[in-house]
């Protein structure tokens, strides 16, 4: 079967769902000039270790290390603009009947793109909140509003004293409930799911496709090489996101 055989095909299939799920992960915000964390040459966790950065443990040990790195990426992702892939994907949704995109990413190019309904399973990197979370999970902290000295940093709870962390989730905690419910209720739904530019490593996450296939979904890949959701998927489309779903939005007539 040659890709664009598969290209139409997963657009048929796009065509006659109901209820449409997409996955994301990283990759499909790399043509955007944000980085992967586990592409071999350029992903951040092949030159960061996740543990000494993206942990509960690491930041009571470090927070001035983890902290400097959340805001080296957020200066990496602050003038990041949605690719095509991003843009795509809600030209789809207006399109489509139901549709849902859950994201592993902490960008908001899915935002910035158009799209309107989003699952956040791992929090947003400009969000931030309290690190005891002194006033219940989450204590979110608006930084404009703190009037401590703008260079503390990590700065400090206004309510508590203690740190102000980003509201993203680490290694070891859990997921917010009501997105992971939500993703979980959307996945076990769907008529069809796109699972687009993950690896397919990470916990609860990777476990979505497997509800949606159970219950009868038919799975649909996006990513230049295998993942370890690949021996499930019906469709594996090896390219970038950002060429492989405007071709798809094309034969559906919904995209130039
Ligand atoms: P990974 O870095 O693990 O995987 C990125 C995937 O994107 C890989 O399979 C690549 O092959 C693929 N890829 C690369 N370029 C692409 C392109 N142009 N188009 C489509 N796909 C492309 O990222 P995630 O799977 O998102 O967790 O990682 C999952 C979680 O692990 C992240 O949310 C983060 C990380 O630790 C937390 O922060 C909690
Ligand atoms: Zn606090």
């Amino acid at each position: 079967m040659s890709l664009e055989n598969d290209i139409q095909e997963a657009a048929e299939l796009l065509r006659a769902s109901r209820r449409t799920v997409v996955l994301t992960g990283a990759g499909i915000s790399k043509e955007s000039g944000v980085p992967t964390f586990r592409d071999a040459l350029d992903g951040l966790w092949a030159r960061y270790d996740p543990m000494q950065l993206a942990t509960p443990e690491a930041f009571r040990r470090h927070p001035q290390l983890v902290w400097d790195f959340y805001e080296y990426r957020r200066s990496i992702m602050r003038p990041a603009r949605p690719n095509s892939g991003h843009l795509a994907l809600a030209a789809l949704e207006r399109a489509l009947p139901e549709f849902c995109i859950i994201t592993q990413n902490v960008d908001d190019l899915h935002e910035q793109a158009g799209s309107q309904q989003i699952i956040r399973l791992h929090g947003s990197i400009n969000a931030n909140k309290c690190f005891a979370a002194c006033r219940g999970e989450p204590t979110s902290i608006d930084l404009h509003e703190l009037q401590a000295a703008p260079d503390a940093r990590p700065p400090a709870c206004p309510h508590c004293g203690s740190l102000v962390r980003p509201a993203v989730v680490w290694f070891g905690e859990a997921l917010p409930t009501d997105a992971l419910r939500a993703a979980i209720a959307a996945s076990a739904a769907a008529d069809v799911m796109l699972i687009v530019g993950t690896s397919g490593v990470v916990q609860p996450a990777a476990d979505l496709p497997i509800y949606a296939a159970q219950q009868g979904a038919r799975l649909i890949e996006i990513n230049p090489i295998r993942s370890e959701l690949t021996p499930l998927v019906d469709r594996w489309l090896a390219g970038p996101s950002g060429v492989i779903l405007p071709q798809i939005a094309a034969v559906l007539g919904i995209y130039a």
